[in-house]
């Protein structure tokens, strides 16, 4: 190795001490002829010293370097004078006296500082990632993914998993995302998919005999981008046979429990509470709740019908609900109570009607149309208090559940009322197996197609199939979805019978899935499993919501990856080679931006 030591490594022991650290110069600063450089590599920082008194020839050379030039410096290590050490840095009680120097490269002037106080905008950060990485904060988070990938690995070896590794370039698998997929070019006119997830790969395992793998699988889905969703992402792939709900719940909570631990150093309560789908749906108006706050939704459709307020009255007819929320002791003001209203809006609802509770009781411009009686109970249902405002959406249920559980979560934050730090886990179970598409007239799987109906309610999968429950579970964290997974259909007849539900004709359910049908009549044993977000995952560890944050090379919010161009046009000849053409959209398109905007880098 170029150096004896790392940059994050010397302390008071080291003094008097001759070596040779390597690494980025990060900030320099001229103090009366003594140069001192602040030298930087993943493992901390060091004050490396340049006196003419010490070595006049290093000085010199000294006097020409630039942020970001890599070197190589030997030199005697010293004390710091008193007053000028630095107990915020784990090296600030030495310097290094430096008497050899070689600049093994230059840098050009880096287009954005590294410093973790001034964080480029995305174009830039993503633009010159390899530069954004050096940031301390950006090389801490991909040492916590390393850890917690490590730590994911050791816990689920030592519980006999295998890992295997399956196919990128395959068969279509439902996820419920739209597939990239990959023309064949020895096959003109075929495709292969990319994966949105192992999973009819690993359930194959299961029936190959390998009771349990797992994968940190790379999954890729062609779906609208927002902070937690990236086309490309990675899980924690687990399936494991003759087992049931509980197994791969005590499992995963085992799983969760290890990374926290390795890779955070928080030790989590075991086992997480578990809420119903149902019960979740109806305090919080969505499945993957927030539970580091209350402001739980209540279901006021019965006192709000008797009133002779029509909005209510009306939707109610219409087979709506009416749900309200209690902003406790929100006291807004006018243009606070007017955001609010004008947020419900921006999310969908019609209206949203509100009602301060004060010392004489409830107020506002609705309160005339709620007899004594029926104010009493709202108050009482609503538990108000003075300083309390309720906020009330009447639409149907599920466009009450989408508004409220978004204004709940705006509320939540608002009214401050998360804990940094906290940690709310919950295991949600008892989805339905299906929902009505009512766009395309037909069910849908919750989660997908391989998802197992509760035996106790088989009967009811052609006769009644919106009472079915799944043999599912997901697990939150502070309001996102972590993971999920289920008990699989392991029997090839009841799994016909769910794609005959979702519509698919024998011929297309074996078109689609034949291989699996197949493999599933010779001897499938039981079994089930989950998959967590990983990226999702390393987020929480590190604290954030952004997975981006804890990806190094993430695409952005278009798509795009701005370091390398891509995507970039098709070049013709390749084009050619798997027969494929351009339509008059595509054309323009390209020759519109394509070749500045996004091709440019690849270019190079
Ligand atoms: P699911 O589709 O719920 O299940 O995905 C599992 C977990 O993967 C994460 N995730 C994502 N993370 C980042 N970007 C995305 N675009 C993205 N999409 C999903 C979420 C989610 O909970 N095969 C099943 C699992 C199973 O049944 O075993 C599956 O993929 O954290
Ligand atoms: P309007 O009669 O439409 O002027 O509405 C009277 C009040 O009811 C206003 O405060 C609206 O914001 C509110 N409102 C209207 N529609 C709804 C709705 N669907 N749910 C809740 N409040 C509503």
């Amino acid at each position: 190795m170029l150096r004896t030591h790392t940059c994050g490594e010397l302390r008071a022991n080291d003094i008097d001490h001759v070596l040779t650290l390597c690494g980025w110069v990060h900030a320099r600063r001229d103090h009366g002829g003594v140069i001192f450089i602040d030298l930087r590599d993943r493992y901390g920082l060091t004050q490396i010293v340049f006196n003419p008194a010490f070595d006049k020839k290093t000085h010199t050379a000294a006097e020409k370097l630039r942020r970001e030039d890599v070197i190589c410096a030997t030199g005697l290590v010293k004390e710091r004078a008193a007053g000028m050490k630095n107990p915020d840095l784990a090296t600030g009680d030495i310097e290094v006296f430096i008497n050899g120097l070689q600049v093994l490269n230059q840098a050009e002037i880096p287009p954005m500082e590294i410093d973790d106080r001034k964080v480029p905008n995305e174009a830039t950060s993503l633009r010159y990632r390899y530069l954004d990485l050096r940031r301390p904060g950006m090389q801490q988070r991909l040492m916590v993914r390393h850890t917690a990938a490590q730590a994911a690995r050791s816990y689920l070896n030592a519980l006999g998993f295998l890992e295997i590794e399956t196919p990128l370039l395959l068969k279509h698998t439902p996820e419920g995302a739209r597939d990239y997929i990959v023309p064949s070019r020895v096959h003109p006119g075929k495709v292969y998919s990319l994966p949105q997830s192992p999973q009819l790969y690993k359930q194959t395992l299961m029936i190959a005999g390998f009771d349990r793998y797992y994968q940190l699988a790379r999954c890729l889905r062609d779906e609208d981008l927002r902070e937690d969703r990236q086309p490309e992402f990675t899980q924690i792939d687990i399936e494991m046979s003759f087992a049931e709900e509980d197994d791969v719940l005590r499992m995963a909570e085992g799983l969760i429990a290890a990374l926290w631990k390795e890779a955070a150093g928080k030790k989590l309560k075991l086992p997480f509470p578990r809420m119903s789908y149902d019960d979740a749906i109806a305090a919080y108006g969505i499945d993957r709740p927030d539970l580091r706050f209350g402001l739980e939704l209540v279901d006021v459709t019965e006192i709000a019908k008797a009133s002779s307020f029509k909005v209510f009255a009306d939707a109610v007819k219409g087979g709506g609900i009416v749900k309200c929320i209690n902003a406790t002791k929100a006291d807004f003001t006018r243009t606070q109570l007017e955001e609010t209203i004008a947020f419900a809006q921006e999310q969908g609802a019609k209206g949203l009607a509100w009602m301060k509770m004060t010392d004489k009781g409830l107020e506002s411009n609705i309160v005339k149309f709620f007899d004594e009686k029926q104010q009493q109970a709202l108050v009482k249902a609503m538990a108000a208090k003075p300083g309390d405002v309720l906020l009330f959406v009447a639409d149907t249920a599920k466009k009450c559940n989408e508004v409220l559980s978004k204004l709940r979560v705006k509320l939540g934050s608002a009214l401050k009322l998360v804990k940094e730090g906290e940690l709310r886990f919950t295991w949600i179970t008892g989805f339905p197996l299906v929902e009505w598409n009512e766009e395309e007239k037909r069910w849908d799987a919750m989660h997908h197609p391989f998802t197992s109906p509760k035996p106790e309610h088989l009967a009811l999968l052609e006769k009644d199939p919106a009472k079915v429950k799944a043999r599912a579970y997901d697990l939150v964290l502070n309001g996102i979805e972590l993971g999920g997974g289920s008990i699989r259909n392991h029997q090839a007849g009841v799994q016909e019978r769910l794609f005959s539900l979702l519509g698919y004709s024998t011929k297309d359910a074996d078109a689609k899935f034949g291989f699996f049908l197949e493999a599933l009549r010779y001897g499938a044993p039981p079994h089930g499993g989950i998959a967590f977000g990983f990226d999702r995952i390393c987020a929480m560890l590190c604290g954030l919501r952004d997975i981006r944050e804890v990806i190094a090379f993430p695409k952005s919010k278009a798509a795009e990856n701005p370091m390398d161009g891509s995507p970039s046009p098709a070049d013709e000849k390749h084009l050619k080679e798997l027969h494929l053409e351009l339509d008059a959209a595509a054309k323009k398109n390209i020759s519109e931006r394509g070749a500045n905007e996004t091709g440019a880098r690849g270019a190079r």
